[in-house]
């Protein structure tokens, strides 16, 4: 990583304070009651969290020690004896919201099924025993490729309840991408469907599962479990490949879950780095069962009669804590929904909102970019007036976009609650309270009780106030990821050494540039890292480049990104070709297509250039920052004294 300089340019003043209204009824009332809780969750972050997990999940055996902390490695509730899958429904089956519905779904066509507690309660143990029954064992790991479909959140807590760590490849991998998450997580068993409905189309996924466990591609899967949602015609290898219906019609509902240490492995979920190979980043039990399950609760003042949407895929980590554990955990009403806006109907999401009644409403600012492209007309047309709070997360949300997500979606009565986090984190880190804080467009306000966060320079000195700097968080918390799967050597260096330890204290550190403003508000400015964020999908361009780099005609590739409208940020692959290649729009298209089968559609470079050759150091490092000044139709500025070959630039000014 070079020395960015990290300039910060907006300057919003808006301010909205809460509702006194919707103060009264949340769980954290005021200012002074977050900070009361802040403060003493600083002083002794031990005791509040030991308190949290006591109070708000069910524990089989209670812990010895709240955190073993061997930097950078943490363990909470140590020996502590848990099952998330029992926190998330079997508890509530001793309760009035046995019968409460647990899961709302709505297929694309416009079916739709509604799963109460006690009947999700029934098909995770029933697919519990499939898995048994397929030689599926505690430790083991089960690639999840599907859907969104109620099956994936089964299939999901499923694992739990047996105590198998599950993989959730989002639906949107190529089959190349599939192979290499199944190979480096070594899955025993793949759980897939038929296909899936998506703008109109089917997508297929059995497809891409054959072909990425073909030739022995990926020799640990021994197991395909089909859901059948399309009823497209799929290949089925007897023996290997087995309809969920099928087996699921002789399994018992009797599976009590499996009582798991707080710190065994619950999930890898693989995420982009700064190098070709994605990181397997892994989530234990019991700290991550509290951390989505509070962090939901308070940020977005769950209450007992909410209809809470999230419209990620279970795909994202946003996904797993907020779509499933966080909110079966809290004994809310999840939605799912299977679809997307579309050409047919580009109303979908309020539909949704109308038919349902959903009072909370979490999406990601690309998509609220795309609504105020197609028109207020379409939400306008609907009944949104159920609704009482809105999310956002995955970017920056620019001022403009929060004051129309406000004003058209919220009715200017909803809170909006900006939650700054990552895959790495598990849950919310920064974030709006929304009964005790004020909201100013644009930030992602304070940071939750227990999280220490701060912004630094590249030494670990805090900067003042108003300046960028590095964003990190100084002690650990329940929620953090424990290592990469597989390589902890790796752990190490990408988050706590880019930012040297200081007085022996560990700064996490996972790739954002922020300012804190004179109120202590953070405003996120996005990766300083080399990872582009595409429509709130973080993409290593190390990956991109790779990619690129097998096709025969590319000796060399380098990506940036650079700002887009609608998605945030778009690719710009600069590429120089083998001797015997020539450019053309047939090779460029002929690229962008290569990076889709080996990553997926999301990775598609909206732009290649061709080009001779690229900018270098004298260490042959490519300059990317000249590369992203130029995509984006900057003047080159800054330093170029390291440059190798000055006439490069040049070359590629002129439109290489
Ligand atoms: C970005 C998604 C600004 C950020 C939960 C982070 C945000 C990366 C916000 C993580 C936000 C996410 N404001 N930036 N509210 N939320 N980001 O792992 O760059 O897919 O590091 O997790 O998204 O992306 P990830």
């Amino acid at each position: 990583m070079s020395q960015p300089t990290i300039e910060s340019i907006l300057q919003e003043k808006r301010l909205f304070q809460p509702n006194p209204e919707f103060s009264q009824h949340a769980h954290i009332k005021s200012l002074d009651e977050y900070q009361q809780i802040y403060e003493k969750a600083k002083a002794d972050p031990q005791a509040f969290w030991a308190e949290l997990a006591e109070t708000e999940l069910d524990w089989f055996q209670k812990w010895d020690t709240v955190l073993d902390w061997q930097p950078p490695f943490a363990k909470w509730f140590v020996n502590g004896k848990i099952n998330i899958s029992h926190n998330c429904l079997d508890r509530h089956l001793t309760t009035w919201r046995k019968n409460k519905a647990a899961l709302i779904w709505e297929g694309e066509p416009g079916d739709s099924r509604t799963l109460t507690y006690a009947q999700l309660h029934r098909e995770v143990c029933q697919m519990a025993n499939v898995f048994k029954q397929l030689g599926v064992q505690k430790g083991d790991r089960i690639g999840i490729y599907m859907p969104m479909i109620p099956e994936a959140a089964i299939a999901m807590l499923a694992c739990a309840r047996i105590g198998a760590a599950h993989t959730v490849i989002f639906g949107g991998f190529s089959a190349e991408a599939l192979k290499d998450r199944l190979v480096d997580a070594q899955a025993k068993l793949v759980v897939t469907a038929d296909g899936g409905f998506r703008k109109d189309t089917i997508v297929p996924l059995k497809p891409q599962v054959d072909k990425a466990i073909a030739d022995n591609g990926a020799p640990s899967v021994e197991n395909v479990l089909v859901v059948q949602r399309t009823k497209q015609q799929v290949n089925m290898e007897p023996g290997r490949d087995h309809w969920w219906h099928d087996l699921q019609a002789g399994a018992s509902a009797n599976c009590p879950p499996e009582p798991m240490d707080s710190e065994d492995m619950l999930f890898i979920l693989y995420t982009s780095g700064t190098t070709g190979k994605p990181k397997g980043v892994v989530h234990t039990t019991g700290g991550y069962n509290l951390y989505s399950h509070i962090t939901l609760k308070w940020a977005f003042d769950l209450q007992e009669t909410d209809v809470y949407w999230c419209t990620a895929d279970v795909g994202w980590i946003t996904g797993h804590s907020y779509i499933v554990y966080g909110p079966l955990s809290n004994g809310a009403t999840t939605l799912m929904y299977e679809g997307a806006p579309r050409a047919s109907n580009p109303g979908c999401f309020w539909d949704v909102i109308e038919k349902h009644g959903v009072t909370i409403f979490y999406t990601a600012p690309t998509a609220i970019r795309a609504f105020i492209k197609m028109g207020e007309h379409h939400p306008k047309a609907r009944n949104l007036a159920s609704l009482r709070l809105l999310g956002t997360v995955g970017e920056p949300i620019n001022p403009e976009a929060w004051m129309w997500y406000y004003r058209i979606i919220g009715g200017e009565r909803c809170p909006i609650v900006d939650t700054w986090w990552q895959t790495e984190t598990g849950g919310f880190m920064i974030t709006p309270l929304p009964g005790a804080t004020a909201t100013k467009p644009g930030s992602a306000t304070l940071p939750f009780p227990g999280i220490l966060a701060d912004i630094v320079d590249l030494d670990g000195n805090p900067v003042p106030h108003n300046e960028g700097g590095y964003l990190v968080v100084r002690h650990p918390w329940p929620g953090m990821m424990r290592t990469v799967y597989g390589d902890p050597d790796r752990f190490r260096r990408t988050y706590w050494e880019h930012i040297a330890p200081k007085d022996g204290q560990y700064l996490y550190f996972a790739g954002d540039g922020a300012r804190c403003d004179e109120d202590g508000y953070f405003w996120v400015m996005g990766r300083v890292d080399d990872v582009v964020n595409v429509s709130g999908h973080r993409l290593g361009t190390m990956e991109v480049e790779s990619a690129l780099v097998s096709h025969p005609a590319v000796a060399e590739a380098a990506v940036v990104g650079k700002p887009d409208d609608l998605k945030g940020e778009d690719i710009v692959a600069f590429v120089t070709l083998e001797g015997n290649q020539k450019p053309s729009e047939e090779l460029a298209s002929a690229l962008k297509q290569h990076v889709v089968k080996e990553i997926g559609a999301i990775a598609r470079p909206g732009e290649i250039r061709f080009t001779d050759s690229l900018p270098k150091t004298r260490s042959g490092k490519i300059m990317r920052r000249l590369l992203r000044n130029l995509a984006s139709g900057q003047e080159l500025a800054g330093d170029t004294s390291t440059l190798e070959d000055r006439t490069v630039l040049d070359k590629l000014r002129g439109g290489a």
